[in-house]
């Protein structure tokens, strides 16, 4: 390609700006040229795009957000809307685009695809971690470091007042933050779309009950439930009034919410970024088109659009079975 044409859309994630910059810095080095559209697809709408030059990404690595800004947008999802994204790619002499974002953004491209015949890749940045066949997605590790730091202190707290809270943890319909930050903070349990379902709102609500006064009569101490938002309906706050209404028990819920959404990047969401954004331009160059860059057992690959999309990417079992193992022995045992 001559000239390609990035975004970043849909929630941002901490890295999705090492991702620009790494598209920027390796195309510059093909003397490829880098266009920026602002405002997820809402830029390619509003055609008003800017040069992305080595200057644009100078000290950019390590800033949370992303400075094209990011949006959901409902217009893209029309005919109308559609075209009017490839003319403005047209117009501006692309012939590759290049999408930061998640399984949304990426339903969007094939859309396009009806409209646009130009090369098209996606790299996965989204906290969620819930996209299919890479095994990190960038931001996740940043959003699952920023809660394990929020609720070690939530814990200090906690242990003071030997009191109870419920924290809920992002992750839109999956349980990877969830279940990582739960298990890497300890939680004495863990809600989450793959051990529960609302249909047994009422026996898990009992058993909470009783395990919490279990371990608050034998062990006097903290307890920490993290759940998954949109998995109890009302979300961490109805949980605790439940707790009161029903069993007389006091907790405080706690909604981490779009914290996790912010920082500076760690080590691991800088790094992956920086070999996704390189790695789509190599893949643009090799002529691929209709692909997700991936990273499968610490090697960067390409993996179809219509496959990443397909499925939401599972736990891995090991871990869920990990936290069950572990909060067998700690329920019986004074630890
Ligand atoms: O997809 C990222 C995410 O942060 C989800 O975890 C969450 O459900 C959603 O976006 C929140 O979206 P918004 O910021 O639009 O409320």
């Amino acid at each position: 390609p001559k000239r390609i044409a990035l975004l970043t859309s849909g929630g941002d994630a901490p890295g999705m700006n090492a991702a620009i910059r790494a598209v920027v810095l390796a195309a510059h080095h093909f003397h490829i040229e880098v266009l920026g559209f602002f405002h997820g697809y809402n830029g390619l709408l509003e055609n008003d795009p800017t040069l992305l030059d080595l200057s644009a990404v100078n000290d950019i690595i390590r800033l949370g957000g992303t400075i094209l800004k990011s949006a959901r947008c409902p217009q893209f999802q029309t005919e109308t809307g559609l075209k009017q994204a490839a003319n403005t790619l047209v117009k501006q002499h692309c012939d590759a685009l290049i999408v930061i974002g998640g399984d949304g953004s990426f339903a969007g491209l094939l859309a396009l695809k009806q409209h646009w015949d130009g090369q098209m890749i996606g790299i996965p940045g989204t906290i969620d971690n819930d996209i299919d066949g890479s095994d990190a997605t960038i931001g996740f590790s940043t959003a699952v470091n920023t809660a394990i730091n929020a609720i070690d202190k939530i814990r200090d707290t906690a242990n003071a007042f030997e009191r109870i809270f419920i924290v809920e943890l992002m992750g839109r319909h999956s349980g990877h933050i969830t279940f990582n930050v739960g298990v890497a903070c300890a939680a004495e349990q863990v809600l989450s779309f793959e051990n529960f379902s609302a249909d047994n709102r009422e026996q898990k609500l009992k058993q909470l009950a009783q395990e919490i006064a279990s371990v608050q009569q034998t062990r006097h101490n903290s307890y920490i439930l993290v759940i998954a938002e949109n998995v109890w309906p009302g979300g961490a706050t109805a949980l605790a009034r439940e707790l009161k209404e029903t069993f007389a028990i006091d907790s405080t819920a706690c909604v981490l919410g779009h914290i996790q959404r912010g920082g500076s990047p760690d080590a691991k969401d800088r790094v992956i970024a920086t070999k996704m954004g390189v790695a789509a331009v190599q893949a643009l160059i090799n002529g691929e088109n209709e692909v997700m860059i991936a990273e499968q057992n610490s090697r960067m690959c390409s993996v179809a659009l219509k496959q990443a999309i397909q499925h939401q990417k599972k736990i891995n079992p090991n871990l869920v079975a990990a936290h069950e193992n572990i909060l067998a022995v700690t329920a019986q045992n004074q630890c």
